[in-house]
């Protein structure tokens, strides 16, 4: 919920067992039942090789929203956002689920990496599906334009705890480099979803036991969002 309002607003932070993943790319997770219709389809997301295909932290975000679809769907989202969209995969599996919304539902997805903007804008396309993909730093320069506009924002952040310096840098790297504890990134992400959560908005982030998922959500509390929902964790993260 924005600063001092009444309306529950919910974060789902979405937390992945250290254990289960490398640094670097996550081992690639099975589709599991259920995905087939309601997301996109493994063949047809777009790749390149700057860019982060979709691994089991991605399949984690997208179980998390396939679970609350029914929910989703009656929440009627007006605006979606991803940031940090790389292959398109989750933004446009959230398209897909919800598809029968229509256009009463925007999607806007942005990336640091311009070939991911491109990927992600090829796999929307290779499913009929529509959204803005802007190129920009979490969503320099829309915050204006976004303020308390969002109902759902979805965000698979660079969260691998990382030395500093690796933070930003060209690459594929930048995918997952988190710095510190993994939060240098999702630091500057934090205050960023404060300004453009709709009062009735949820966030949906993956995060590692590093990334000390309950401070965040304590921080999202101190930022105004009052109330979140319990961690989800999928099983094949567990050895
Ligand atoms: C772990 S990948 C997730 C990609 C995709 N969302 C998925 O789940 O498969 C993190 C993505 O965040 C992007 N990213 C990293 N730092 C960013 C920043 N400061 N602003 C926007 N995107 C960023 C990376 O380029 C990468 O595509």
């Amino acid at each position: 919920m924005a600063d001092g309002g009444g309306a529950a607003a919910s974060e789902k932070v979405t937390e992945l067992s250290g254990s289960g993943v490398e640094k670097g790319l996550p081992r690639r997770g099975k589709a599991s039942s259920g995905r087939t219709l309601n997301t996109a389809q493994i063949p047809l997301v777009a790749s390149h090789p700057e860019v982060y295909e979709p691994c089991d932290d991605s399949f984690a975000l997208v179980d998390a929203l396939l679970s609350d679809k029914a929910q989703l769907l009656t929440l009627k989202p007006r605006l979606c956002m991803e940031v940090g969209c790389g292959s398109g995969y989750v933004i446009t599996s959230l398209a897909i689920m919800l598809r029968q919304l229509a256009s009463g539902t925007q999607y806007l997805a942005t990336d640091i990496n311009k070939h991911a903007a491109e990927t992600t804008q090829a796999t929307l396309e290779a499913h009929g599906v529509h959204a803005d993909v802007i190129v920009t730093d979490i969503v320099s320069g829309l915050e204006k334009r976004l303020a308390g506009m969002v109902d759902v924002v979805v965000i698979n952040p660079p969260y691998v705890p990382t030395p500093e310096e690796e933070i930003g840098c060209k690459g594929i790297a930048s995918s997952w480099a988190g710095g510190l504890n993994g939060r240098q990134v999702i630091n500057r992400i934090l205050p960023a979803v404060r300004e453009i959560l709709s009062e009735r908005g949820w966030l949906y982030m993956v995060a590692l036991e590093d990334n000390d998922p309950l401070d965040i959500c304590h921080l999202m509390s101190e930022m105004g969002h009052s109330e979140y929902n319990n961690l989800f964790r999928p099983d094949w993260f567990k050895a």
